[in-house]
């Protein structure tokens, strides 16, 4: 390993994504939503770094990015685990027991909900709806999608992710 390489070119591929999301806006307060949703798309969670980029392109404060990000649960300031749990909240999936899911995966996980687990592999969160409230109870393990769940299902579902 070269320890005298540059790092410049590695640092201008690290905001490759980051300079063709701004392209798309106009870098407008309205903008912030839209612009932090693609930049957490594309890195998977928001870097300090990206967001002290994001604050010196477009001019907005500090605070302001960060007071959007904490108030919409579906902002992530840490990375996320290997296979990210979406358990559905939304009114359907509350009806039908979602909060019985959540304690089972979390029992089953021992973390809180927006945590990782300690060797990584899982991070669970919980999401307003997913889209598919037919299904409800419903989570997402990455691109899965699991339904009708009762918490007996949960560890068996969890298994094929370990
Ligand atoms: S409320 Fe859960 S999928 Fe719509």
């Amino acid at each position: 390993m070269n320890n005298n390489k540059c790092c410049c070119a590695e640092r201008s591929h690290y905001f490759d994504k980051f300079d063709k999301i701004l392209a798309m806006y106009e870098g407008k307060e309205s903008d912030l939503i839209p612009i932090l949703q693609d930049l957490q798309e594309a890195y998977g969670y928001l870097p300090q770094d990206v967001l002290d980029e994001l604050c010196n392109r477009t001019g907005m404060h500090p605070t302001q990015v960060m007071g959007v990000i904490t108030f919409y649960s579906q902002f992530r300031l840490l990375p996320t685990g290997q296979n990210l749990i979406k358990l559905c909240f939304g009114t359907a999936c509350h009806v039908k027991g979602s909060d019985k899911i959540a304690e089972a995966l979390k029992e089953e996980l021992k973390i809180e909900i927006g945590e990782t687990t300690k060797d990584n592999k899982f991070t669970l969160e919980t999401v307003a709806c997913l889209g598919c409230c037919g299904l409800a109870p419903v989570m997402m393990i990455g691109d899965d999608v699991y339904g009708k769940l009762v918490p007996k299902d949960v560890p068996k579902i969890l298994e094929k992710y370990r």
